[in-house]
């Protein structure tokens, strides 16, 4: 089965082409980072009118890329693929519906079945791009908008065992970043300055909730009061290593009790947070400490991508008829 995803449910506007959820054929992406950046976040109307400039030609781009790895004139690729992908849920309703109305008029035009994805759900499955992970295995999504950890029974079946009850870890560090003035987006920013920084420099408080559940609020007022109120000279890399420690060691450590709580061997990370590479690392040690497996995208498959949303497709989607709509909130 060959997919075609569309992702444009945040700023970035995406198409991939992966054969039976597992075989990257081809992928394209266009960020708007730098349109936003002057606004220090995502404006959603203007998010939209990119999206819906961007959206045909960087299809014909995508064909183009795929016609050389199919061996296929680019004008025949479209002919080729089995379903059309798109996320619809959750994000911006304004930018999902411009990538919704793109799947519909193809999957229409073209005959073929429209194939609608949940995007925390596509975050998971970039994992299974490249690799052969199968479940049963306990993700931690984080990302700008969520922050969850899952229990996956299977690919369709899945349980949300904890998740964040204020902010999100991604929005946790965008806010941090904000604070210490190094723009927008903020993770990649803090991720780069915290490794020149002294971790125990600051104890910031971990969010004290029960259970596999986050708070990351009270931890971002603390960054604040230290930046405004410094005891002595202020060093940002250490307020930086020090919040990112404060987070991430909540996030592995939870995640961690729940695989062994679950008695599950495989961990997997996904959503643009687990670009992080002190999260990584964490992770990567464990692999080797206590024989866990652990999956985690490249880079570039963490952030939004059509890449995932074409295999979460592929192992989960639903077919939708042409009124399917699109939703902000799960
Ligand atoms: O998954 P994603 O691309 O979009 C959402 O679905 O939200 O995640 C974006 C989030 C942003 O908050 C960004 O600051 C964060 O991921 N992020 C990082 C890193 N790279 C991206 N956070 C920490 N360290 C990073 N290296
Ligand atoms: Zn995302």
């Amino acid at each position: 089965m060959l997919c075609l995803g569309i992702e444009t449910s945040c700023d970035e506007t995406a198409f991939a082409l992966v054969e039976n959820g597992r075989r990257l054929i081809a992928s394209k992406l266009v960020s708007q980072t730098e349109v936003h950046r002057a606004f220090g976040g995502v404006v959603p109307e203007v998010a939209a009118r990119r999206h819906l400039e961007a959206f045909n030609p960087l299809l014909d781009e995508l064909l183009l890329e795929a016609s050389g790895v199919l061996a296929l004139p680019a004008s025949e690729v479209l002919s080729a693929v089995s379903a059309i992908a798109c996320t619809n849920g959750p994000g911006l309703i304004g930018t999902l519906l411009v990538g919704l109305a793109g799947a519909k008029a193809m999957a229409w035009a073209l005959d073929k079945p429209l194939l609608t994805v949940d995007h925390i759900q596509a975050h998971v499955c970039a994992n299974y791009i490249g690799t052969e992970l199968e479940p049963p295995f306990i993700a931690l999504v984080v990302s700008g908008g969520h922050t969850q950890i899952m229990h996956f029974k299977s690919y369709k079946e899945f349980e949300i065992v904890g998740q964040t009850i204020d902010d999100a870890s991604g929005e946790a560090y965008d806010k941090v970043a904000r604070i210490l003035g190094l723009g927008y987006p903020g993770g990649p920013a803090v991720d780069r300055l915290a490794s020149q920084g002294n971790p125990q420099a600051y104890s910031f408080p971990e969010g004290q909730v029960p259970g596999y559940d986050f708070s990351f609020s009270g931890l971002k007022t603390a960054v604040m009061r230290t930046v405004e109120n410094p005891r002595s000279g202020l060093v940002a890399a250490d307020v930086a290593a020090s919040f990112q420690d404060a987070v991430n060691r909540v996030l592995f450590r939870k995640t961690v009790q729940c695989a062994k709580a679950y008695g599950v061997d495989r961990i997997v990370l996904a959503g643009g947070v687990a670009a992080n590479s002190d999260l990584r690392s964490r992770f990567e040690k464990l692999a080797l400490a206590e024989g866990f497996k652990i999956f985690r995208p490249p880079i570039a498959l963490c952030t939004d991508n059509a890449a995932m949303v074409a295999s979460a497709a592929f192992f989960s989607g639903n077919e939708a008829d042409l009124s399917v709509g699109a939703y902000s909130r799960r």
